[in-house]
């Protein structure tokens, strides 16, 4: 359906404007809170900010299908297995919508998933940690998919209309992650102590990094400013963090976890919690590469590639014999 729109000729032949009056018709639509679409004219950087962002966010969804992939097998039971298989695909199927968004921008999908396979582009550094147990894919659902919701439902309103469209039905479906995460944990922490126990150990070793989600203090932010002029990004990175601890404390307290945090308590002057500082040092040191899993991520994916190649070749063989048959288009 994206591509589909860069063939409409919605908008008036602006090609003869002036490149001011271009500029001025583009900062207006976003002052406007209308869309940019495919077919619009854009300036460049907004273009290449998309395509980083929109990419980003599709390898993400990819490489997000492996470290709970990897319990897809060992599920504790039938309901579980189907719960989890569901997810893992919705996210795949979420990567999809976003190359599909990321195409409508010029930009080929082969090339795309040919930065993430050579490593030359990034995918969210969450995913390069493995989960050693059951609970870790509750923890995930809680608190991964959780921090991701807060970060995407702002990007329902982003200024690129097909990203905006995307992320619309992606958050319908991140919603029900988080809400299977945190059903499984409520019922681990109503077994027996060992479960307690693994549920607290997942929590202790995934909080801090969620809390990295959300990217570099707002200070040492590269991004922030031209993407919030750009109607991409509205909210920032350290109000996006302080709104997902405060949504999280009481949940954790519902379900019975404590947050591996000494400094965290509520500050009713701020009327926020505060908290303590974060590992930044782990942080990049994953982004660059060097986390636990930053290998086997890539090369699990490169494998997948080239295992999916004769798939790719039968299905393009299929679509040339069948074009232009009458039966084609239906
Ligand atoms: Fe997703
Ligand atoms: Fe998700």
């Amino acid at each position: 359906m994206y591509t589909q729109a860069l063939d409409l000729s919605t908008s008036p032949d602006v090609s003869s404007l002036p490149l001011g009056a271009l500029e001025q018709k583009f900062y207006a639509t976003i002052e406007n809170e209308g869309k940019i679409e495919p077919q619009d004219w854009m300036p460049e950087d907004y273009r290449k900010t998309l395509i980083r962002q929109i990419s980003q966010h599709a390898h993400s969804e990819v490489v997000g299908m492996l470290p709970e992939g990897n319990w897809i097998s060992r599920a504790p039971s039938l309901r579980r297995k189907v719960i989890l298989l569901a997810k893992v695909q919705d996210e795949g199927g979420h990567g999809l919508y976003l190359y599909s968004a990321c195409e409508t921008l010029g930009v080929n999908r082969d090339k795309l998933i040919d930065d993430l396979l050579t490593g030359k582009a990034k995918y969210s550094s969450i995913f390069n940690y493995p989960t050693l147990t059951w609970a870790d894919v509750g923890v995930i659902g809680w608190l991964v998919d959780g921090a991701a919701i807060m970060n995407q439902i702002p990007l329902c309103r982003c200024s690129y209309g097909p990203y905006a469209r995307a992320m619309i039905r992606i958050c319908k479906e991140e919603s029900f992650h988080q809400r299977q995460g945190y059903e499984l944990l409520m019922t681990m922490m109503q077994g027996t102590q060992e479960q307690q126990a693994m549920v607290q150990d997942a929590v202790n070793r995934w909080w801090w990094k969620c809390l990295a989600m959300f990217g570099p203090p707002d200070s040492a932010s590269q991004h922030t400013e031209q993407s919030s002029r750009f109607g991409i990004k509205r909210i920032s990175n350290d109000e996006l963090r302080q709104q997902f601890i405060d949504a999280t404390v009481p949940q954790a307290d519902i379900l019975g976890v404590s947050l591996p945090d000494p400094k965290l308590r509520w500050n009713p002057e701020r009327a926020h919690y505060d908290f303590g500082a974060i590992d930044w040092e782990e942080f990049w040191n994953t982004v660059k590469g060097d986390g636990p899993c930053n290998q086997e991520r890539l090369a699990t994916r490169q494998q997948a590639w080239e295992e999916g190649k004769w798939f790719r070749e039968a299905a393009l063989a299929y679509s040339q014999k069948h074009a232009g048959h009458p039966t084609a288009s239906l």
